[in-house]
């Protein structure tokens, strides 16, 4: 403690300006403190952009529609992130029902947690769970809840992840190489670009984000290895590659996103998902899954059509649900949105 020479307490130092164009990230945004700027959240969402340190929840008309919550249910959010979607099913299951918003990324989990308590959701009907949705049953069962009335999944990365470039899934703020969900868990972006092999990063590139250039860049990046420092020197390297093709950003979001899909193992998560979901779900409970990429889509698809063939579902939705031209619009995050849904038998 400060003290002055004369023993009575130094008056506390008003925080600072630190000038006109702000250095970090946490000083740059003022919607970092929602609270404190509202009227600039509503100003950047009536831009068309998602307010830094937030998340907007995509297709939510449509998942409630596919989900149909009713009092007194209990739902499984898989992927709280914001909590944008927990909060708009814990709205229609009260009063009686329960949430439990799984997310395995410890750093967002509490922040959200504290979002949904300030909103009034109590421990007895809202509870947070640090856990991958792959192990979704053993969650279920630490908490003797056998099965559940109804589950979202909103697969991916949420705003404020991407929005921490301390995190390392950003390519346009410069931050380590790392894009674990998970930080004490599993290893780094870094880590898989200093072994990987030409071969397997392009297989990569390929799988996790339809790259068409994907051989190409696979020889880029490791020709660069060494230099690679942070997610900035990544991005540079791509860009370079593509000699200011129009599609050079398109190129380097793919990159990032097929990184991010391999070290934190999403293709093999969710399809634990999938495989455990029938034995979660209670007879004609319900489930809806938001994907952002053919690969994920691509699997959601065919558990759930297999699901209709085994008898396990007894319906699924016919055709792939995409969000509004008018979300699109107001949302450019959700453009890639793809949602299916099923009722277990
Ligand atoms: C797109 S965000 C979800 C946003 C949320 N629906 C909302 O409205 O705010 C995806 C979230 O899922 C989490 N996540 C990704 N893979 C996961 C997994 N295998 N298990 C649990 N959570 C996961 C991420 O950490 C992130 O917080």
């Amino acid at each position: 403690m400060n003290e002055d020479a004369n023993n009575s307490p130094r008056p506390k130092r008003r925080a600072r300006y630190s000038g006109k164009n702000p250095r970090r990230f946490d000083q740059k945004y003022k919607e970092l403190d929602p609270g404190k700027h509202p009227e600039t959240v509503a100003k950047v969402i009536a831009s068309g952009k998602t307010p830094a340190g937030a998340h907007r929840p995509i297709c939510v008309s449509e998942i409630l529609e596919a989900l149909d919550p009713k009092p007194g249910q209990i739902a499984v959010d898989a992927t709280l992130g914001y909590g944008g979607h927990a909060e708009e099913l814990l709205r229609h299951i009260v009063p009686g029902g329960r949430l439990i918003g799984l997310d395995v990324d410890p750093l967002e989990l509490p922040r959200s947690e504290a979002r949904l308590r300030h909103a009034g959701f109590a421990p007895d009907v809202f509870t947070a769970v640090h856990s991958n949705f792959a192990a979704l049953a053993k969650a279920l069962a630490t908490l003797e809840i056998p099965a559940v009335d109804l589950i979202v999944a909103d697969l991916g990365v949420s705003s404020m992840q991407f929005d921490r470039p301390e995190r390392g899934f950003s390519f346009k703020q410069a931050g380590p190489l790392d894009m674990r969900l998970n930080p004490s868990r599993g290893e780094p972006a870094s880590s898989l670009l200093a072994k990987i092999s030409e071969e397997k990063l392009a297989t990569l590139l390929e799988e996790n984000s339809d790259e068409p250039r994907a051989a190409q860049i696979a020889q880029a990046i490791l020709k660069h290895r060494s230099s690679l420092r942070q997610t900035t020197d990544l991005a540079r390297v791509v860009r370079d590659t593509m000699h200011g093709n129009a599609d050079a950003e398109t190129t380097v979001r793919r990159v990032f996103q097929a990184l991010r899909i391999a070290v934190n193992g999403e293709m093999s998560a969710l399809e634990a998902f999938l495989r455990a979901l029938p034995a979660c779900l209670q007879p004609s409970g319900r489930v809806a899954i938001l994907t952002f990429h053919s690969g994920e889509d691509r699997r959601v698809k065919k558990s759930f059509k297999d699901g209709m063939t085994t008898g396990v579902y007894v319906a699924i939705s016919e055709d792939v649900i995409r969000p509004t031209a008018q979300e699109i619009h107001s949302n450019p995050r959700s453009a890639s949105a793809k949602l299916r849904w099923a009722i277990r038998a």
